[in-house]
């Protein structure tokens, strides 16, 4: 028997539908789940664009070149791209709001499909109100069936620009309609993190301050920002990956345990750790922007030459920070989170570096100990785990080898989803377990505020290094040094 679940059908909206999102992952994901047969034979897509002179069948092709770039095997293609359809949504007026209510009215009664709605905001962020406007005031916010909004980061600039789009979103949407998307938590080794800690007993009550020295928390690009600079200058590392993604690592490796593994319980606690954070100050992050260099082989060009970047640009491109945790678990254990562009290599990793041994039992015999203890938990590029502790070499003289004990999903597992295929699973089914809570959005945001724009201009780093210099002492403090294995 096979234990696939298929998801309701329903009809999914997706605004910039022609993006590059929309060509790059989100398609490509459908195809999948379409293939998996999670996805309802039932399900139609629309995808709404600003081109006029499209039609379904002009989209279908263009969507059958993206999947087939995106490597979607043409089975599944062909699944996807017979359910998918095409409507221009002009101006976003409100007669083009009425023209889009009438097209999905139409396409429901086609396929005697129920009014269950999916509206996927593929779009810039600062089109995101007009589009909720819009669809609240041809009343697409409520139907008979289920009306969902997914929207895309980043959500807000700042803790007053999350505000008011919260607001916005609240005046036609509950939150229980609501799926704001961090890819990272669609991820599998992220969902992983609660297993490893809630599943593992043992590993659980070595996870607080009495054993565990620090925490660093690094996801490193060998990329530059290459044609994203329009974007990227207005955002940087800070708003680009620490407030989201790297916040929700945070929040998943420091959390207490959920009373239920449902979306409440864990948002819940995700919330509180970000609530028990300490006031951050300019002392506590180190910011870095790329000049030229060579990273993987490449040459890559500074960041001022970056198409897009503006002249003078002071914009992170990298940062290192210092987090503490003011509650009982983690009074005193320094949280490091460390990002950047045109680094050394890629790398998605947590390390849980314990506390050394209370006696030097082997140090006193004079023999050289190797650094702490250390839990690593790799997201990228080879998703898995590894414990690292030391062995005694066998024979003499009596000396010790640090041997990691190592799982990788790739020599145990085939197939892992895409982070989308999860989310967008997800959302079909209605589960907002992986998805940000207004609350939650609000509390990230308010956490950086007084770090997120820097008085002075970061440091500089050459592209294939490990960021600035500037950034090493400052885990060194700590007795932590920064990971790169
Ligand atoms: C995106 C950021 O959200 O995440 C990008 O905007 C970044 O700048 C990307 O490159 C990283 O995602 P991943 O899954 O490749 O680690």
């Amino acid at each position: 028997m096979s234990d696939v679940t298929v998801c309701e059908p329903c009809t999914i909206i997706i605004f910039g539908g022609t993006g590059d999102l929309s060509r790059r992952k989100l398609m490509p994901a459908l195809a999948q789940l379409a293939q998996s047969g999670q996805l309802n034979p039932r399900v139609r897509v629309l995808a709404l664009g600003r081109r006029e002179a499209y039609d379904d069948d002009t989209f279908r092709d263009i969507m059958r070149q993206a999947l087939a770039q995106a490597n979607v095997a043409p089975a599944a293609s062909d699944n996807l791209c017979a359910r998918l359809y095409y409507a221009a949504i002009g101006n976003g007026t409100s007669d083009d709001y009425q023209r889009l209510r009438r097209r999905i009215t139409a396409l429901e009664r086609q396929h005697q499909l129920p009014e269950n709605r999916v509206f996927y905001l593929a779009l810039p962020p600062a089109v995101f109100s007009a589009a909720m406007t819009g669809l609240g005031e041809a009343a697409l916010h409520r139907s008979q069936g289920f009306t969902r909004l997914v929207i895309e980061k980043p959500f807000g600039h700042d803790l007053t620009s999350a505000r008011q789009l919260n607001q916005h979103a609240h005046q036609y949407f509950d939150e229980k309609q609501i799926y704001r998307i961090d890819h990272y938590l669609g991820k599998d080794p992220v969902q992983n993190l609660l297993v490893l800690r809630f599943a593992n007993a043992f590993l659980e009550s070595l996870w607080s301050r009495q054993y565990v020295e620090a925490v660093q928390i690094t996801a490193a690009e060998a990329l530059g920002v290459g044609t994203r600079a329009g974007y990227y200058d207005g955002a940087g590392a800070l708003r680009d990956m620490v407030q989201n993604h790297m916040t929700q690592l945070l929040s998943l490796v420091a959390m207490e345990p959920p009373v239920a593994f449902d979306a409440d319980a864990i948002r819940q606690e995700k919330i509180k750790v970000l609530r028990a954070i300490a006031p951050l100050t300019p002392a506590d992050v180190v910011r870095g922007q790329y000049r030229a260099g060579q990273a993987q082989g490449a040459a890559i060009t500074s960041y001022h030459e970056a198409q897009g970047v503006a002249r003078g640009s002071t914009t992170e491109t990298f940062a290192a920070l210092k987090l503490s945790i003011d509650n009982w678990r983690w009074q005193g254990v320094p949280f490091y989170l460390r990002t950047g562009k045109a680094l050394n290599r890629r790398l998605t990793q947590i390390a849980i570096q314990f506390r050394g041994a209370p006696v030097g039992l082997f140090k006193s015999a004079g023999l050289k100990m190797d650094t702490a203890d250390v839990l690593l938990v790799t997201l990228q590029p080879r998703e898995g785990f590894s414990l690292h502790l030391d062995v005694k070499i066998p024979g003499a003289p009596f000396k010790l080898a640090r041997i990691p004990l190592s799982f990788e999903y790739d020599d145990r597992f085939s197939g892992m989803p895409s982070a989308y295929q999860t989310l967008l699973y997800d959302v079909l089914s209605g589960d907002q377990t992986l998805f940000v809570h207004a609350e939650e959005v609000e509390a990230s945001w308010r956490v950086y505020a007084p770090i997120l724009d820097g008085e002075d201009p970061p440091h500089s780093y050459p592209a294939g290094s490990w960021g600035p210099t500037e950034a090493e002492g400052f885990a060194v403090q700590d007795k932590a040094l920064w990971r790169d294995d």
